[in-house]
């Protein structure tokens, strides 16, 4: 077995992105909600990302909390919700505590059980990375958490991906990396890691430099994957 360590992307790969605005849409006083939610969680994810990468190219660092409200004021001024502060404030409460893909847990227990590093490796803030693990009941099945903040600057950014073998002192061989975000699998890949796409939503594969090694339509398979490498 080559792979000693998992390392895993958290929003949308761990942690369901979409949750926020499905549970608002189900909560009294959000009807208006009730149709167009699928469209306010793709806007403020697909705006939150763009910021991600324009900050990262422009050298103009905030942190996610910062760039995660902008993207859903975007979204929710192009769904005609504008104003309504009491429902920007839900779905923001809403995305501390996202919740984790039903295979998560016992599929981050069965790395551990086989002797394997698994960490988060995320954009995300060291708070709102600490409260979505919480929640999810995670902590334990992970052995560390690292976030973007400590170098300050957003992926794709290879320093991000330095964070993992410095970290676990290894090299980047025995790294098997998650994301379901194409293009941080692709620079992943680039940057030398074992790559795994979960492309939940079947799309086509990102048009980048570098491709995944392996797609998956979900995170079960990763445990008899990591042994198999
Ligand atoms: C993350 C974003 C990219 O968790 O989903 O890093």
């Amino acid at each position: 077995m080559t792979i000693t360590t998992c390392i895993f992307d958290a929003y949308g790969t761990l942690f369901d992105v979409s949750a926020a605005a499905r549970e608002a849409a189900g909560e009294p006083g959000n009807e208006a909600l009730l149709n167009i939610w699928p469209k306010l969680a793709q806007d403020w994810r697909l705006k939150q990302l763009q910021y991600t990468w324009l900050r990262a190219v422009a050298g103009a660092h905030d942190d996610f909390w910062v760039v995660t409200q902008n993207g859903l004021d975007w979204a929710i001024e192009n769904n005609g919700l504008g104003g309504n502060d009491t429902l920007r404030s839900r779905l923001l409460q809403l995305y501390w505590e996202l919740s984790a893909y039903p295979e998560v847990p016992a599929m981050l227990a069965a790395l551990k059980s086989a002797g394997l590093n698994t960490a988060i490796l995320s954009n995300g803030s060291p708070a709102m990375l600490e409260s979505a693990v919480k929640s999810a009941g995670i902590s334990a099945v992970l052995d560390d958490t690292l976030s973007v903040e400590s170098v300050g600057v957003f992926k794709p950014h290879r320093t991000v991906y330095d964070l993992v073998n410095q970290r676990f002192d290894t090299t980047s061989y025995q790294i098997l990396f998650v994301s379901s975000n194409g293009w941080d699998a692709a620079g992943a890949s680039g940057y030398g890691f074992h790559t795994v796409w979960v492309n939940r939503a079947n799309e086509p594969v990102d048009r980048l430099p570098w491709v995944p090694q392996t797609i998956l339509s979900d995170l079960t398979t990763i445990p008899e994957l990591a042994k198999s490498l």
